[in-house]
């Protein structure tokens, strides 16, 4: 890439597009190495890009072009309203999850609302708070995007946990982009799925998680970007994609309420084994759900109450 002196951000934006092919991702690029947000770019753009930040930006082309994710080489990404920080000991989090984060706060919102409506009503419950367990949190997506959505009236708790420390440490950094009293409502713990919760038996109103749910042979097919970049542990799940999923499915109902709820993200071909398992075992009215795409692509139940 040849790029002159004395060059203005918009002809600099207008050739790292031509490199990448993406004007989206030149301009997110030269947000990266200047610290300017879009808007300050837009009134820059006659402007002299020093000389240091055209090295940068080329540096970070030459990343994408040999196949590293952008999202790694800007390292962060948006996530309904946050901006993560993401690393590669992080899944990059993906537009489906979003829609599976929107499902359960839109669920905490209302069970808050119910709560409230009861403790005002004074029917004997004396308790106004929630909580909420996200297994396998990486960078905090929903964990934090639950913290920070639910109206901060509502007292609740959202415990995310991960197997990995560094991916825990990456979402602690995510938690500081929180306003302070969302950041309290958030704790991390490290641990294989439900064993960090020993004291949470019979405690939690809803589990959520995006385990691993790739087969083997569907990861041996995926884009060389995320198999060389992306961390194995979060994509790959033996038996068919499914060991995970039934796991935490399996063990789940131990830790819920009475009519608590189980939200699992899976590939779309997953689903109907996934319903079968639930329905099976003690849940009810176990639906599944569409993303973006119209794909179905998770799955709810509720724990049925012992009769
Ligand atoms: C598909 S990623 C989801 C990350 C994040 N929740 C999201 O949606 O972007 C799965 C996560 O589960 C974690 N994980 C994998 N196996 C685990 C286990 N046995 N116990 C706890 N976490 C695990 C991985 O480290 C990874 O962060």
């Amino acid at each position: 890439m040849t790029v002159g002196r004395g060059i203005g951000y918009g002809d600099l934006i207008d050739l790292l597009a031509k490199e990448l092919q993406s004007f989206p991702q030149a301009k997110w690029v030269v947000e990266k190495v200047s610290g300017l947000d879009n808007t300050s770019i837009g009134l820059l753009l006659k402007d002299q890009v020093p000389l240091y930040l055209i090295d940068e930006a080329k540096e970070l082309v030459r990343r994408v072009k040999e196949g590293e994710p952008i999202q790694y080489v800007l390292e962060s990404w948006d996530f309904r309203y946050l901006r993560l920080a993401i690393n590669r000991s992080v899944l990059i989090p993906r537009p489906e999850t979003e829609v599976v984060a929107g499902f359960v706060i839109d669920e905490i919102r209302q069970r808050c609302e119910n709560l409230e409506d009861a403790v005002s009503k004074d029917v004997g419950i004396d308790r106004r708070y929630l909580r909420v367990v996200d297994l396998g949190t990486g960078s905090g997506a929903i964990a934090l995007s639950i913290a920070k959505e639910i109206d901060i009236r509502f007292d609740i708790e959202v415990v995310a946990t991960d197997l990995s420390q560094e991916a825990l440490e990456v979402a602690k950094t995510n938690l500081e982009t929180l306003d302070f009293p969302q950041q309290k409502r958030v704790q991390f713990m490290q641990g294989f799925w439900f064993n960090p919760l020993d004291d949470y038996i019979s405690a939690v109103d809803i589990i959520v998680s995006n385990p691993p749910y790739v087969s083997q042979s569907q990861y041996d097919e995926l884009d060389k970007c995320v198999k060389d970049f992306e961390p194995k542990v979060a994509l790959f799940a033996s038996d068919e994609g499914m060991s995970d999923l039934i796991y935490i499915a399996s063990n789940a109902a131990k830790y819920l309420k009475d009519d608590g709820m189980l939200v699992l993200e899976c590939a779309p071909e997953q689903i109907e084994p996934l319903v079968n398992f639930l329905e099976q075992a003690n849940y009810s009215d176990v639906e599944s759900h569409l993303d973006l795409s119209l794909r179905p692509r998770f799955v709810s139940g509720r724990i049925r109450a012992a009769s």
